[in-house]
């Protein structure tokens, strides 16, 4: 698949900085309307088990108060789920959730949790919620991800991110075969995690990939530019791979 990549902009960090004063300001909701007017495609929010960013009335007003197509980060709980159902956003991304990580810090073992994850998936599919695995850019991982009949894979980008030299030259064909084995499959390949104006014009330019998922740079670099310029430099390069 070639053609227009699309950014999901992940806002949960706007909620981080607002959460250590408490109170609304800054708010998430302004802040998905400002990657809209800058060209996302979607938003992305992880309401955590900790609700450490995004809280349940965030998700209520992004629901409400978004154009663009919400794209839910979820853990596989009954919690989560009865959520993800409630409120149908456009799409769930299943992602690993360990209390303690900093951030999602590996992709989901789709092939351990096969049968755990069975019943999620299921139930998320037949919502009519287009149900994504956050796993890691294996052979191993795509084929769970195949036989449990997901339409999406976002591949984690995280050791890409973090290497350098020819480990990441390593781990970027790590992607792309992956990619390329999801989309000869039918299933659409995404992918995010650390990426940043200096590495995401690589995994851009993998064909297969139909979106990438960014947050924590976009929202970091928005103190210095603001977050519509944030957001437009990073669709631009993007374009640009393409
Ligand atoms: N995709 C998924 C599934 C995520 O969980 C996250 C956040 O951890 C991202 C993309 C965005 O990662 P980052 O904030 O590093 O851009």
């Amino acid at each position: 698949m070639t053609g227009r990549l699309r950014l999901g902009v992940n806002i949960d960090h706007v909620a981080t900085i607002r959460n250590a004063r408490g109170g609304e300001h800054p708010d998430p909701l302004r802040a998905a309307q400002a990657a809209e007017r800058a060209g996302a495609d979607g938003i992305t929010a992880h309401l955590r088990e900790d609700r450490r960013h995004i809280t349940d009335a965030d998700i209520d007003r992004l629901m409400r108060g978004i154009a663009l197509p919400l794209n839910l980060e979820m853990a596989a709980t009954d919690e989560m789920l009865a959520i993800a159902l409630a409120h149908r956003p456009h799409a769930a991304c299943i992602v690993p959730e360990k209390r303690e990580e900093r951030t999602t810090e590996g992709g989901l073992d789709a092939a351990g949790q096969f049968a755990a994850l069975v019943p999620i998936v299921d139930q998320l599919g037949a919502a009519g919620i287009r149900v994504s695995l956050f796993i890691e850019p294996t052979e191993l991982q795509v084929d769970a991800a195949l036989r449990l009949g997901v339409p999406v894979i976002e591949f984690h980008t995280g050791r890409f991110a973090l290497v350098g030299g020819e480990d990441r030259v390593v781990e970027l064909r790590r992607i792309a075969d992956a990619a390329a084995l999801a989309a000869k499959n039918g299933i659409e390949a995404h992918a995010g995690h650390g990426l940043t104006f200096d590495n995401v014009v690589p995994v851009a330019a993998i064909p297969q990939i139909a979106e990438l998922n960014i947050g924590h740079f976009l929202i970091g670099e928005a103190i210095f530019t603001g977050l519509e310029a944030s957001v437009a430099r990073m669709r631009s390069l993007m374009d640009s791979a393409r």
